[in-house]
């Protein structure tokens, strides 16, 4: 897979993709990671990227025309299968959605800035508008991580069998069992003994359980569908 990350603040994404399992990842060719400045396509002499927007308001608008000559240049190089714009106003992003973005082979992710962009970009570019969460953020490059990472990890060979992502919050629409590790009691305060009981069916039922339990009081709406 490969994901271009369009931006007009490249460092702020140098650091998520450059360690850990993001960073193996590309190490091991798995997905590749192309980071792109706007800045670099703006034409005029100061290299502007916003501007101010038409019938007055406050806050700077991004520019259409560095934006699309970036995009048509990495499309003149391959085929997208999308094109997608981080903003809070976009679908709220789920695991269905990374799901479903992990079986892509090319994808541009498009980060925003300011007050937005100019909306014919968002008419005649964009395929995909998602928004990692009901809150506004200083611009799309914190979002886009998050979606890079959730589709990432879902990627064959990325994760090994025990951090498999099927077994992730989520996938199933429950969230996930408490987890406990060494020592069996610390400070009184033991590990459920069916845990260390070593009968496999029961730690099952156990965790299924714990999982609907959890899911029930911190995320009904989950169990809705
Ligand atoms: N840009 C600013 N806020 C955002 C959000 N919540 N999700 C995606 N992109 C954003």
């Amino acid at each position: 897979m490969r994901i271009d990350i369009l931006t007009i603040l490249p460092e702020l994404l140098k650091g998520p993709f450059s360690a850990s399992i993001l960073k193996r990842a590309q190490d091991k060719g798995l997905v590749e990671i192309c980071i792109h400045n706007i800045r670099d396509y703006a034409t005029n002499k100061h290299k502007n990227v916003d501007d101010y927007q038409y019938g007055g308001g406050a806050g700077m608008v991004m520019s259409i025309e560095p934006i699309v000559n970036l995009i048509e240049e990495l499309k003149s190089q391959r085929e997208y299968d999308e094109v997608i714009f981080m903003t809070p106003d976009g679908g709220l992003l789920e695991q269905n959605t990374c799901n479903e973005l992990s079986l892509k082979k090319n994808i541009i992710i498009l980060c925003g800035h300011y007050k937005g962009i100019d909306e014919r970009i968002r008419e005649n570019f964009i395929t995909k508008e998602i928004s990692i969460g009901s809150y506004v953020l200083s611009g799309g490059e914190i979002a886009a991580a998050v979606l890079a990472d959730a589709v990432i990890r879902l990627l064959p060979g990325v994760l090994n069998n025990e951090t498999s992502a099927l077994t992730d919050s989520f996938q199933d629409n429950l969230l996930s069992p408490p987890v406990y590790t060494r020592p069996p009691e610390y400070r009184g305060w033991k590990v459920p003994e069916v845990l260390l009981s070593g009968n496999f069916p029961e730690i099952e039922k156990w965790r299924e359980q714990e999982a609907l339990k959890r899911t029930k009081a911190r995320r009904p709406d989950l169990l809705d569908d």
